[in-house]
């Protein structure tokens, strides 16, 4: 475990060197991207931050962003709109965001929830939670690729699972549209497989980027909440009775998190470059000290679900990186 410790005082060592210079938060408009973006900003660090987040939120995310410039003058928050379960509207926001930048450090992923009730899909015809815990998130890793390659110490942080992953998906039904496949008990464990698998392919494209799939434990942003409907009301009573008392009971504190998740952002723990560290190196999803994919969960130590990952590697990454592929094709 890393201790708040150690992460304090390496988050105490950001500045207008160490902190990325650009970075994009999808999600930042709530829970641990919110707590995150919140974090970065308070380092006093010069930053510029596009905070993409849908229409809905627009209002009290300006009130937010009026808030961190009043934490930190030197931080400039630009509000970007944008419906990010769709991949088109993923598609043009990353287009403006390429077109003002030459360079991004950090791009911070946190959209989705755990879908409690029916299937429901978005006008793209894509399952609601997937698309925003998988498929858009892997949309904007894609087109601001070339971007985190132009940085020096680029940073992919996707908030889901890591180190969760299941060896048992059912590979023929990805878009879990089979009858009776669509459960929470599928859909999850599945977006966080697909992350996982996906995310590794990129790291070995792409050695000179680290990503990190980070398991955030519980923390209490209400996010449960997030994927109940009117006829789920067995689910609902399970949520009310059981989740979230175990959640308030349980959950990190809002602003441990942050610091945890920043700290994944900014260490060299991870893969080398960033902050100096001097503990030990973190250990990629190969087993080795070295860049890659880092599967990171809530006390910050590196995870490898070895096994499972093994598996997977050999039976279901071509397969899900070809339906990816299929998907995201349309919208690159
Ligand atoms: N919190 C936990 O204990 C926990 C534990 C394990 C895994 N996770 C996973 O980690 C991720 C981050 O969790 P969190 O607690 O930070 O979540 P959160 O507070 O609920 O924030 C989720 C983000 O997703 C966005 N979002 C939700 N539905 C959307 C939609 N239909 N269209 C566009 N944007 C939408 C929200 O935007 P708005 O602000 O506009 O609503 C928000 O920015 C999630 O995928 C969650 O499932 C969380």
């Amino acid at each position: 475990m890393v201790s708040d410790k150690e992460i304090q005082a390496s988050n105490a060592l950001i500045n207008d060197v160490t902190a990325p210079r650009v970075a994009v938060f999808v999600g930042g408009t709530s829970g641990i991207g919110k707590l995150t973006v919140k974090a970065l900003v308070a380092t006093g660090a010069s930053v510029r931050i596009y905070l993409v987040g849908r229409k809905s939120s627009e209002e009290r995310t300006h009130a937010f962003i009026h808030e961190l410039h009043a934490l930190n003058p030197k931080a400039e928050v630009i509000w970007t709109q944008g419906e990010v379960s769709l991949l088109a509207e993923t598609k043009r926001v990353c287009e403006t965001i390429k077109s003002k930048e030459s360079r991004v450090d950090l791009l911070f992923l946190t959209t989705g929830y755990a879908p409690f009730g029916a299937r429901r899909e978005t006008a793209e015809g894509i399952e609601v939670t997937q698309s925003l815990e998988y498929y858009t998130r892997i949309l904007f890793i894609l087109h601001l690729l070339p971007l985190l390659g132009e940085a020096e110490a680029p940073k992919v942080v996707s908030v889901l699972g890591g180190g969760m992953e299941w060896s048992t998906i059912d590979l023929d039904d990805l878009d879990l549209k089979k009858p009776g496949n669509f459960t929470v008990l599928n859909a999850q464990p599945l977006a966080v497989t697909m992350t996982t698998t996906t995310l590794e392919k990129l790291a070995n494209n792409n050695p000179n980027v680290t990503f990190i799939h980070s398991l955030p434990g519980w923390v209490n942003t209400g996010n449960v909440n997030r994927g109940l409907d009117s006829d789920s009301k067995i689910m609902a009573w399970f949520v009310w009775l059981v989740l979230e008392p175990l959640i308030r009971l349980f959950a990190i504190g809002d602003e441990v998190s942050g610091q945890r998740h920043l700290f994944e952002c900014t260490s060299a723990a991870f893969g080398g470059r960033g902050v100096p560290w001097h503990g030990k190196p973190g250990i990629n999803s190969l087993g080795k000290p070295a860049n890659g994919l880092f599967l990171v969960n809530s006390k910050c130590d590196c995870t490898l679900n070895a096994k499972v990952i093994a598996v997977l590697r050999e039976k279901a990454q071509g397969k899900i990186w070809d339906h990816t592929q299929e998907v995201l094709r349309p919208y690159l």
